[in-house]
């Protein structure tokens, strides 16, 4: 746990989910430079952050009583848990996640550049009806991720725009609100036709928005089989074709989707909705992987793992998955998973169930199988 001093707090900050020996940090020069620029000139009014992954940004600014808009369920998560460690009421900031409408005028708007362009641009023009002509926008990022794209994003939906010279890598950008021109209208939910002859819902932060992914598809092809199934969880379900896929295949079986991003979870919903599946066999969770979830309740957990948890690329996610897995699956059940050949999926596998099957493979991916013995 290290401590981040700032003009506004001294805090003791970590990232969700915990891990054991954990070398990064839960804020960033981004976060560094946004704040010394804020307790240069002050902050004021109602005070709107988004895309604050770990409460760097929230905590130290949490006199303002601001509302944390992020489609991450972990962003919230980790700022409640920071809030706790460091004596700060929990209720002193707002959770608000991008599902939900936004509310009120604010004065303050402190933005860290997501990755996703379409969900950037989503938010802005979310936003926009939200603030007015001396509303104070300020958004902040390491400078190698602030592209030409990026700044006319907001040049686009809010204004002009101008950047900081850079400190420690990291840049700031500020934004004059211009309200006498009309942004074009986001082109988000979009319906994608998928195999099967399924269609998908899905909301601008989703994986795979545009199109099935190749990794997804060539899953959808090696999914399950035909035998009786009565749990189905699809883990990390973005826009939810694995779990629609096999609920199409398999009426009676129930399908948990399960995503930490709000949006993943809303589009599944969406999507099965679309395709007229059951009502009362869809369960649709906001949650970290399996966390929570009862031991030996699930026949098969399907999932397409994520390689990374915002800019930080790596593993560590897709392995928790696998564990939570194997906790959640019954006796007999089985985990089956996709993923790049390249990724050492299969000896994490044999460690966690003491073996695993080759289902299907190609140039790029395989298709890992394994069952819980005991
Ligand atoms: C590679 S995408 C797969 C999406 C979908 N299953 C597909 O195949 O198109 C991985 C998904 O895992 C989700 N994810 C990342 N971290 C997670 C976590 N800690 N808990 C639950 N879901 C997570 C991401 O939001 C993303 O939707």
């Amino acid at each position: 746990m290290q401590q981040f001093n700032t003009p506004f707090q001294s805090l003791t900050l970590q990232r969700l989910p915990l891990r054991n020996r954990e070398t990064l940090r839960a804020w960033d020069a981004a976060d560094e430079y946004l704040l010394e620029h804020l307790g240069e000139t002050g902050v004021s009014g109602r005070v709107m952050i988004l895309n604050d992954s770990f409460g760097a940004l929230t905590l130290n600014l949490a006199t303002y009583s601001p509302v944390l808009y992020s489609d991450s369920w972990l962003a919230h998560q980790s700022a409640i848990h920071n809030a706790q460690h460091n004596g700060i009421a929990t209720d002193s900031f707002q959770c608000l996640a991008s599902t939900e409408p936004l509310q009120g005028t604010f004065d303050h708007v402190l933005i860290r550049f997501p990755k996703n362009l379409s969900w950037f641009e989503e938010q802005l023009l979310r936003l926009r009806p939200h603030i007015h002509e001396n509303t104070q926008i300020v958004a902040a990022g390491m400078a190698k991720y602030i592209h030409t794209s990026t700044l006319s994003l907001l040049e686009k939906t809010l204004g002009p725009t101008r950047t900081s010279l850079a400190r420690k890598k990291a840049r700031l950008a500020f934004v004059t609100f211009d309200s006498s021109f009309a942004p074009a209208k986001s082109s988000f939910p979009k319906t994608l036709s998928m195999p099967g002859n399924l269609i998908t819902i899905n909301h601008a932060n989703v994986f795979s928005r545009e199109k099935l992914d190749i990794g997804t598809r060539f899953f959808l092809e090696h999914l399950l089989d035909d035998r009786h199934y009565d749990n189905i969880v699809d883990l990390g379900c973005g826009n939810g074709i694995l779990g629609l896929t096999a609920a199409s295949r398999h009426p009676d079986s129930t399908v948990t989707f399960v995503d930490e991003s709000y949006m993943a979870v809303q589009s599944a919903r969406e999507s099965w909705q679309a395709n007229h599946l059951s009502e009362d066999k869809g369960r649709f969770i906001t949650n970290d992987c399996l966390t929570d979830f009862p031991a030996n309740s699930a026949d098969l957990v399907l999932c397409n793992p994520p390689f990374h948890q915002g800019e930080t690329i790596g593993d560590h996610i897709a392995r928790r998955m696998f564990k939570q897995a194997h906790h959640v699956l019954r006796p007999g059940g089985e985990l089956r998973i996709v993923g790049n050949r390249h990724l050492n999926y299969h000896t994490r596998l044999k460690q966690l169930f003491g073996g695993y099957r080759l289902v299907a493979s190609d140039a790029k991916f395989v298709i890992l199988s394994s069952t819980r013995h005991s």
